[in-house]
């Protein structure tokens, strides 16, 4: 059966792509530990449903307290611990507060200022993880927000989310990055953050963000980025502040570079800052290592490998 959401890109490959999401609903729908784990949860919350969900403030809030009896609060809280560790936040479920390891809310103030008119647009968040910016978009009225989102624990934290809060504008599908090409000229706004050093291409990443894009479309990206003025990438050998999965890491300069030999017009650096664990920090809803871990504690400035320590940098660029 075509999903929903498909409706709204007509130049999609429907075919390639109702095939690749068959695929995937086979693979997720098999009686496995791995994926029982994370639909048994969903399934004993599914008759629930919030009455109020807030998406405008820091803490993306759905339903309140007072919507449900103590029986049914603690069957909120047990099924969101299911799904520790949560990455990304904060959110208020029935009053249930997580407290995620990263404080999203502060990439969001940093990129509203220059956020483009979503009302009515079809949106990309590569990489959407649980789905927190995708709620936070959600308060702007876009016609279709897709995420695209790999990984099975964070689809499930999104599909509990979302089951729980039923906003119909919002969708979020096991694809990465590489399904791109499936949907020429698709979307209005491609969010794109905390996922170009984790590619191996990033210019071929770039290059299938900018296809992706409708003529005219708008780029929002973030990214790691290292200091210094020369155009250059650090290539780390092993690891990267601890993360195997890290390939290039650039320079704001180089990025722009990148950027504008992709095609993107009207490239604009409108933000950067250094990383601290006040916003990236290990908490009871996230109970492994975290930024303070990934730094030398003596010299904040350097990974614990002695590579220069993360930047991170907002990026605006057009599709002409
Ligand atoms: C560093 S997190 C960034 C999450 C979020 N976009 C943010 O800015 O906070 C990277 C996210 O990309 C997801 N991811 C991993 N492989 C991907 C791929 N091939 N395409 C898209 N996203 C991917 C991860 O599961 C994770 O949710």
């Amino acid at each position: 059966m075509e999903p929903d959401w498909l409706k709204h890109f007509p130049q999609a490959d429907k075919s390639a792509l109702q095939a690749l999401l068959a695929e995937k609903a086979a693979w997720v729908g098999q009686e496995k530990k791995g994926f029982l784990r994370y639909r048994k949860p969903l399934e004993t919350v599914a008759h629930i449903r919030a009455q109020h969900c807030d998406f405008s403030s820091e803490m993306v809030s759905i339903g309140q307290a007072g919507e449900l009896d103590a029986a049914g609060q603690k069957l909120i809280r047990q099924t969101l611990e299911a799904f520790i560790p949560w990455r990304k936040g904060p959110f208020s479920v029935f009053g249930v507060e997580v407290d995620a390891e990263w404080r999203s809310e502060r990439k969001w103030a940093r990129l509203l200022p220059e956020l483009p008119d979503l009302a009515g647009k079809t949106v990309a968040d590569i990489g959407c993880n649980n789905g927190y910016y995708m709620f936070r978009m959600a308060a702007h009225r876009p016609a279709c927000v897709l995420g695209l989102e790999p990984f099975v624990q964070h689809h499930y934290a999104f599909r509990l989310l979302n089951g729980l809060a039923g906003q119909p504008n919002l969708h979020s599908e096991l694809l990465g990055i590489e399904h791109l090409p499936l949907f020429p000229s698709c979307f209005d706004v491609i969010f794109c953050m905390g996922i170009l050093y984790h590619r191996s291409s990033p210019i071929e990443a770039l290059k299938s963000v900018w296809t992706a894009l409708k003529p005219g479309g708008t780029l929002l990206l973030e990214s790691q980025i290292i200091p210094g003025a020369e155009p250059v990438a650090l290539f780390p050998e092993k690891s990267y502040a601890k993360a195997p999965g890290v390939w290039f890491v650039p320079t704001a300069s180089c990025l722009v570079a990148w950027l504008k030999r992709v095609g993107f017009q009207q490239v604009r650096l409108f933000c950067r800052h250094t990383m601290d664990s006040r916003e990236q920090r290990r908490t009871a809803w996230m109970r492994y290592e975290s930024y303070a871990d990934f730094v030398d504690r003596h010299d904040l400035s350097r990974t614990v490998e002695g590579l220069p320590a993360p930047w991170r940098a907002f990026f605006t660029a057009q599709r002409p």
